[in-house]
Order: structure tokens, then C-alpha cells, then sequence
């Protein structure tokens, strides 16, 4: 069911790889909830093609862009302006990558040109796209910015590995860079961190199953899923929320608060 909170709003969604993706959801509430939108990803993850199916819902046009290229990113921003016509109100940050944890290279073991790249992309390329938008002045006065964060951010989850160390980075930047931002043009910058989710990068960490059902124990209300988190992106994205920022915001059924459930001792 539509309300319409994104009525006459334009946006970037980055991030979209099938149709289990958060971004994905995320696009198409996007538009359900009025908004005219731009689709991005790697060169890579566009060769699989199966974004097309998604811009043609959403009536979108697909813009390359390797987040970690910035003549890519300012040809992203430049380019979406123009189809869009304008400014834009909203940007969804949904990338994840570890080569450290692709290839299962234990965390003390890690490889330092691995990790650099899996920082990169997880975590500067949020500091990339804020830049890049403020060089050309591209997100309108309470324009909202959203990344895709984990809790292992915050607290010990041994098998994720690197990625833990690249969410402190994401959510550092976002509340780094959105005090600039929020100074500068009221652009706010926000994490939501997601409960495990069954997609493509969620998947890829080693034990993800026991970490999934130990989440879905340990909360009050369970996981959320997917399609529950777009419902956030939508409301972080909406004018229902303009005095939220620099901020990580746990979308995660209560599990980051509880320290041990009755499921969970059970279980023992
Ligand atoms: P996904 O695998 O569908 O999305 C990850 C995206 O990152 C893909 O579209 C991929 O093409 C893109 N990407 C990788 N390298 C890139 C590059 N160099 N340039 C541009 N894009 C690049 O998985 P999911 O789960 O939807 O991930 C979205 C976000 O949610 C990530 O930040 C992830 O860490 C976060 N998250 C996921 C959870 C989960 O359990 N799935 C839990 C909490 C957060």
C-alpha cells in the first residue's frame, strides 16, 4: 500500500544486484511510494543483466559506476541530475564486499591488499559519494543519505571477519561527514543496521545459517527481513524524518539490546 511519502522526490539507488538484494526492495517501494529513481552498480555486477528487470519495473535508468572510481561517480551524479531533472532528495548506499572473507582468509590472517580493497568498497566509497555529491552541489536542502550497516560493528561476531572493521568505518563517516553535510546544505547521513539477511554478500559469510537463526532467537520481535528494511529506507528517506542524523539506527527486532533470550537458553 502506497502513502506517497516520496511524492515528486528523485533518488540514487546503489547497490541493486537481484532480486534478493535490500536495494532492490528498496527501489521498487521507492517508486511505489512516488519516487522517480536512478539505478547503479559495478560494470561487473551489470554484466549478470538482471538489473535491467528492475529498471524496466521502475521505469529507471541504469548508470555504471565502480564506487571506488570517483571520474565514475562524478559521471554518476552528473548524469542522474540530467535524467532527473534536477537535484537529488535521496541516496541509498547498499555495498558490501570482503575479499578477505570471499576467499576465507581468517581475520588474523588477513591480507592487507584484500582488506584495503573490501575497505574501499564498504566503507570510504560512502566518504566517495558524499564528496562527490557536495563538489557539484547535487542533494537538495533535507536530502536524505542512507548506508546498510551490521552490528559486528559495535560487538564481537567472529566470522565476520574484516567486514566488522569496514562498518566502523561506514558509521564513522556517516556521522563524520554528516556533520559537514548537515552544516553545510541540512543533507543528513544515516546507517540503518540490518538484522542477517538471506542475500548475495549476507550469505557469503562463513556460518551464516547459525547466525541467522541465533539473531531470530535472541530477538523479541525476529528478524526483519528485506522487504521490512526498504519499509525504513523509505521512512529515513521520507520529510518524516528530517531531523534524524549522524546516527545508526538498528533495524533489527530488538536483538542489539538483548542479552540473552529465553530461546537461546533453552537451546543449552
Ligand atoms: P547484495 O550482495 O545484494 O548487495 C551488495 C551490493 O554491493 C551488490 O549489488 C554489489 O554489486 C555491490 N558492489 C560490490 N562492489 C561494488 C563496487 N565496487 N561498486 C559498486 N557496487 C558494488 O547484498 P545485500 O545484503 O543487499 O547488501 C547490501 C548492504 O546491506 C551491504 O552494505 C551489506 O553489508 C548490508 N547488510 C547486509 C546484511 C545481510 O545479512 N545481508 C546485514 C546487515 C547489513
Amino acid at each position: 500500500m502506497s502513502h506517497n511519502l516520496l511524492a515528486g522526490k528523485k533518488g540514487i539507488i546503489f547497490g541493486a544486484l537481484n532480486e534478493k538484494s535490500i536495494a532492490w526492495k528498496v527501489a521498487q517501494k521507492a517508486v511505489q511510494e512516488g519516487a522517480t529513481i536512478v539505478l547503479t552498480n559495478s560494470p561487473t555486477a551489470l554484466r549478470m543483466g538482471e538489473l535491467e528487470i528492475l529498471a524496466k519495473e521502475c521505469n529507471a535508468e541504469i548508470i555504471p559506476a565502480d564506487v571506488t572510481n570517483m571520474d565514475d561517480l562524478k559521471i554518476l551524479f552528473e548524469k542522474s541530475m540530467n535524467i532527473l531533472g534536477g537535484k537529488v532528495d535521496f541516496v541509498l548506499h547498499s555495498i558490501g564486499m570482503s575479499l578477505n572473507v570471499r576467499k576465507n582468509i581468517p581475520y588474523v590472517d588477513a591480507n592487507y591488499d584484500n582488506l584495503h580493497k573490501g575497505l574501499d568498497i564498504s566503507a570510504m566509497s560512502l566518504h566517495r559519494v558524499l564528496q562527490t555529491a557536495w563538489k557539484l552541489d547535487a542533494i537538495n536542502e533535507w536530502g536524505s543519505v542512507l548506508a546498510l550497516s551490521y552490528i559486528a560493528a559495535q560487538r564481537v561476531f567472529p566470522d565476520y571477519n574484516d567486514m566488522a572493521d569496514a562498518k566502523a568505518l561506514l558509521e564513522s563517516v556517516t556521522r563524520s561527514f554528516g556533520y559537514h553535510y548537515g552544516k553545510h546544505r541540512k543533507v543528513r547521513v544515516n546507517t540503518i543496521s540490518q538484522s542477517p539477511t538471506y542475500t548475495k554478500a549476507g550469505t557469503g559469510v562463513k556460518g551464516f545459517d547459525g547466525f541467522y537463526n541465533f539473531a531470530d532467537k535472541m530477538s523479541p520481535l525476529g528478524n526483519a527481513s528485506a522487504d521490512q528494511c526498504a519499509d525504513y529506507c523509505i521512512s529515513m528517506f521520507s520529510d518524516l524524518t528530517k531531523m534524524v542524523t549522524m546516527q545508526n539506527l538498528f533495524h533489527d527486532g530488538g536483538f542489539s539490546f538483548t542479552g540473552v533470550s529465553q530461546e537461546v537458553l533453552d537451546d543449552n
